[in-house]
């Protein structure tokens, strides 16, 4: 299929995301704030995207799961981002954590890895550490072969869901002279013995996810949850990123539409001097740029979801899509704020919370200044 083609949304794509707006419109929007204001974990929520199969997105079919194309995969992120990007990245955890395990894991690894998901539970990719943050070469974890187990040892920081998590996807070294070559990827069980979860982040935004540090003392697993060969982690983890980035942007995407579709609702609802505001050209030209910002970048994102669904290269665009999108969803929810003049700097409006929540996408699953290492690293090669 062409690219032009793909930008046509087929009929199960259209179906897939009136059915994710509809589970939002009913179970996201109405307790966001909720969530955001308590800092609880929204596990009733959660429930409820289980229901709908939204924890297994990523199982392939064969696995008994959806096994959605990356373009889907985008759909259900951008609409899950335009309800509440902390539910988003929640959900979207199942999906990043799985990624490893999908590239380079056997089919009994599969296997084991999507019943979790298809049973509703949760996963978290653990692979920032207090000292491998942008640097994520330089993690200390290490995994040590003592007979037919590897015998984990070392700390996780700001894991996403890493409190409610039943599997995790570990990151550690299997032999620590090698530095990124000596990286491996294990699955880890939360029932293990030896995990502890540490300090609850309070956070910003996207308050209603789950950021925990986790330390593993002593902590056993088969040989059999190395995934892959040892020192293929490293590879493993930028593979599982280039996916989540698409994620990533697609829910700025979203967010950027709620913050557009807030200044909608507000100018058509308020008037200045005996006129509407929608009416001012200053407002207009306002809206019209964050449109313009909006379809760029989910035309950005349905292309780099082209190149992965057809087979290509994708890893710089997802980049590009990752840094452009969430810099400009910032952009796009300033923007709201000032429309909404000091009414959007107050808890009650619908913008305030959007413009929280944003900062940390340009933060996180590397930082927009990592996304331009990696662009650069695939232009100068
Ligand atoms: N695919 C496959 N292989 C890749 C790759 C990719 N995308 N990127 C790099 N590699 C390979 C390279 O080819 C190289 O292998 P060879 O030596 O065999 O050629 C090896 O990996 C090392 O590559 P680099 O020299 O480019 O690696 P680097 O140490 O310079 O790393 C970096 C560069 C891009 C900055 C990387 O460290 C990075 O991405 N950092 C950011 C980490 C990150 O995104 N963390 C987010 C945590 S998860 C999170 O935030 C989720 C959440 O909570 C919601």
């Amino acid at each position: 299929m062409s690219f032009m083609a793909s930008m046509e949304l087929t009929s199960e794509q259209q179906e897939l995301k009136k059915k994710v707006r509809a589970f939002v419109e009913e179970h996201v929007i109405p307790v966001a704030k909720y969530y955001d204001e308590t800092g609880e974990f929204p596990l009733p929520v959660i429930k409820e995207a289980a229901k709908i199969g939204l924890l297994c997105t990523v199982v392939p079919k064969e696995y008994g799961g959806l096994g959605v194309d990356a373009l889907s995969a985008a759909i259900i992120s951008e609409e899950l981002g335009r309800g509440c990007a902390g539910i988003a990245t929640t959900i979207g955890g199942n999906s990043l954590s799985s990624y490893a395990v999908l590239i380079g894991g056997s089919s009994e690894q599969k296997r084991k890895w999507c019943q979790y998901l298809l049973d509703g539970k949760l996963a978290s990719f653990a692979l920032t550490e207090p000292g491998a943050g942008s640097d994520a070469g330089s993690v200390q974890t290490t995994a040590v072969l003592d007979g037919n187990e590897y015998v984990i040892n070392g700390s996780k920081c700001f894991i996403t869901t890493g409190g409610y998590a039943s599997i995790y996807t570990v990151i550690a070294s299997t032999d620590t002279s090698k530095g990124v070559k000596g990286l491996s990827a294990f699955i880890v069980e939360a029932e293990r013995e030896g995990i502890f979860v540490g300090k609850h982040e309070n956070k910003m935004g996207i308050r209603a996810s789950n950021t925990v540090e986790l330390m593993f003392k002593n902590v056993r697993v088969p040989k059999e949850n190395l995934i892959g060969k040892e020192g293929e982690g490293f590879k493993l983890a930028m593979q599982t990123l280039d996916s989540g980035r698409i994620n990533q942007a697609a829910m700025a995407v979203g967010l950027s539409q709620a913050a557009l579709e807030a200044v909608v609702d507000f100018v058509n609802g308020q008037q200045r001097g005996g006129k509407l505001l929608a009416k001012s050209q200053y407002i207009q030209f306002k809206v019209a740029d964050m449109c313009m910002a909006v379809e760029t970048c989910r035309n950005m994102v349905y292309k780099v979801c082209y190149l992965k669904d057809s087979g290509q290269h994708f890893s710089k665009e997802a980049a590009i899509a990752k840094a452009y999108c969430t810099d400009t969803a910032m952009w796009v929810a300033s923007e709201a704020v000032d429309i909404f003049g000091i009414y959007g700097y107050m808890k009650d409006s619908p913008v305030e919370k959007l413009y929280r929540d944003v900062k940390v996408m340009q933060i996180y699953e590397g930082t927009n200044q990592v996304q331009r290492i990696v662009i650069a690293n695939n232009v100068l090669r």
